[in-house]
């Protein structure tokens, strides 16, 4: 037991009081792994130089695949890869990303800089990345622009064990045995980039697309139909009736922006209180929308068959200044570390139906894990978190109720605290808690139902600034660190949590 260091008892810092109860005795629904799914689109600096820098690059690779990336991949246990987008995706030929990489088109990534594709970056490369990290494969097929025809080839290429054509070109490839194409998205954002569809012409179209994807050699593919832009509920009432029962998934895409405005939503890193609350107040939407096109699929889908996949969350901020504005590089501060414990905190509260999410995206691109400028790599505090939170995946919930006073800003309150909390296989309970309040450290009483454990430890992530961030010079400025604010009490804990935190606990 360690004892607690709280600097409100000393009176040195302003607190509030918060309670909290996991039932222990109460486990349900496992959070699936993949609720900690990556995205990596052909966007800006994601996948060349990000992910991909050549086999003749002098940055050390495999097979033209970046270590340091990947070193820092494995460490979160990523559980599934979507690519290559995004709207790049429906632009997407699979056949001109295969063989002699000095032989393949080069392209205009008419979405994302107008800049070239080299097409260096393809199925193999997309597959040896997947065999890298230890991630399942999760590819977006073209229905924009493509055909059933090739959506149905790219499969059978992928999957086949047999001696037809299409698999014995990718042995003449140099891969011998198929790989598992674990999930296919059928289309991307239908709804806009992927074809500016009205909802029952892209649910016929998914009917029509989806047939031709096949299953080969014993492959099982997850197929997953493009879902509702934000609070588009008729998106989803259209998609559920008429193809709801031919979909084992339907997707989701909400972005956190500070303002609703897009032309300004507003900077990543120069911010001021009022954005911070803002954009933590358009964050928790995500709890409202997940439950309002869960109410949809339940009821065209009463025993939750059909997966919800959050297939991009994450925040969107201003193009920063010297960057391609096309290429949606930003910096990630402690801010977006909050963001990411709330909306996983949401993930594991629905995971009866949400069954994968994938934030946008993994590297260099929106609310990246990871940063690189040539040579060098940062971890960022999104990472962090991540990386805190890895032990919930594979858990099974625990209900966990939360209370406290709101975290008031002028005329507007949100939560003050968001937590969540899993028992896994071997017996351990975890539970994750965000302060949300930048001012405030938290006095929180928790009360442990249904278990004796006594075994605590933790990590925290908090810095000084709402706008403190990792970067080149300093790139551990951000970092997660031994938790030592709790204190054993009679049926449960007494936390001390710093103001705008994270915090995971173990107990056993
Ligand atoms: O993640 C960036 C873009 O956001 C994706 O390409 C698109 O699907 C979405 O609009």
């Amino acid at each position: 037991m360690s004892p607690m260091k709280t600097s409100s008892a000393t009176g040195a810092d302003p607190s509030f009081k918060g309670k909290l109860t996991i039932h222990v005795d109460r486990p349900g629904a496992t959070i699936h792994r993949n609720i900690y799914g990556q995205f990596a689109e052909h966007l800006g600096r994601c996948v060349y130089e990000g992910i991909w820098v050549g086999e003749d690059s002098s940055i050390p690779n495999v097979r033209g695949i970046r270590s340091d990336v990947v070193a820092a991949l494995k460490r979160l246990n990523v559980p599934v890869l979507r690519w290559p987008g995004g709207c790049f995706a429906d632009e997407y030929h699979w056949r001109e990303g295969i063989g002699p990489r000095n032989q393949r088109p080069r392209r205009i990534n008419t979405h994302w800089g107008g800049v070239i594709e080299t097409n260096h970056f393809g199925t193999h490369e997309f597959f040896d990345l997947c065999e890298q990290i230890g991630a399942e494969a999760y590819i977006c097929g073209n229905v924009g622009s493509g055909t059933p025809r090739e959506m149905m080839e790219w499969v059978e290429y992928i999957t086949s064990d047999s001696d037809s054509t299409l698999a014995n070109l990718r042995r003449e490839n140099g891969r011998e045995k198929p790989w598992k194409l674990a999930y296919f998205g059928v289309g991307n954002e239908s709804w806009g980039c992927g074809g500016n569809m009205r909802p029952e012409y892209y649910a016929d179209n998914f009917r029509r697309y989806r047939t031709f994807v096949k299953n080969y050699s014993g492959n099982d593919v997850y197929a997953i139909a493009c879902g509702s832009n934000g609070e588009d509920y008729n998106w989803t009432e259209a998609l559920m009736s008429v193809a709801g029962a031919k979909m084992n998934g339907l997707s989701l895409h909400w972005y956190t922006l500070p303002t609703d405005v897009w032309a300004a939503k507003g900077s990543a890193t120069d911010f001021r209180e009022e954005q911070w609350h803002s954009t933590l107040r358009q964050t928790l939407r995500m709890e409202e929308l997940i439950a309002g096109h869960s109410r949809i699929m339940d009821k065209h889908d009463p025993q939750k068959l059909v997966g919800m996949i959050v297939d991009e969350w994450g925040t969107w901020y201003d193009a920063e200044a010297g960057e391609n504005p096309g290429f949606l590089y930003q910096q990630n501060t402690l801010r977006d570390a909050i963001v990411a414990g709330i909306n996983l905190n949401i993930f594991h509260q629905h995971c009866d139906r949400v069954a994968m999410t994938n934030i946008a995206q993994m590297v260099n691109v929106l609310q990246a894990m990871i940063l690189t400028d040539k040579g060098k790599m940062i971890v960022t505090p999104t990472f962090e978190v991540f990386e805190m939170y890895k032990a919930h995946q594979g858990a099974r919930l625990i209900p966990a109720d939360v209370s406290a006073t709101a975290y008031k800003l002028g005329d507007q309150a949100i939560p003050s605290l968001s937590a969540s909390a899993s028992l896994d296989a071997a017996g351990k309970i975890h539970v994750s808690i965000v302060n949300l309040d930048p001012n405030q450290s938290a006095d929180v009483s928790m009360r442990i139902k249904g278990c004796k454990g006594r075994n605590v430890t933790g990590r925290v992530l908090t810095a000084d600034a709402m706008d403190a961030r990792n970067t080149f010079e300093q790139p551990s400025a951000v970092k997660a660190e031994n938790f030592s604010g709790f204190e054993m009490v009679d049926e449960g804990m007494s936390l001390h949590l710093p103001g705008k935190s994270v915090v995971v606990l173990e107990i056993q």
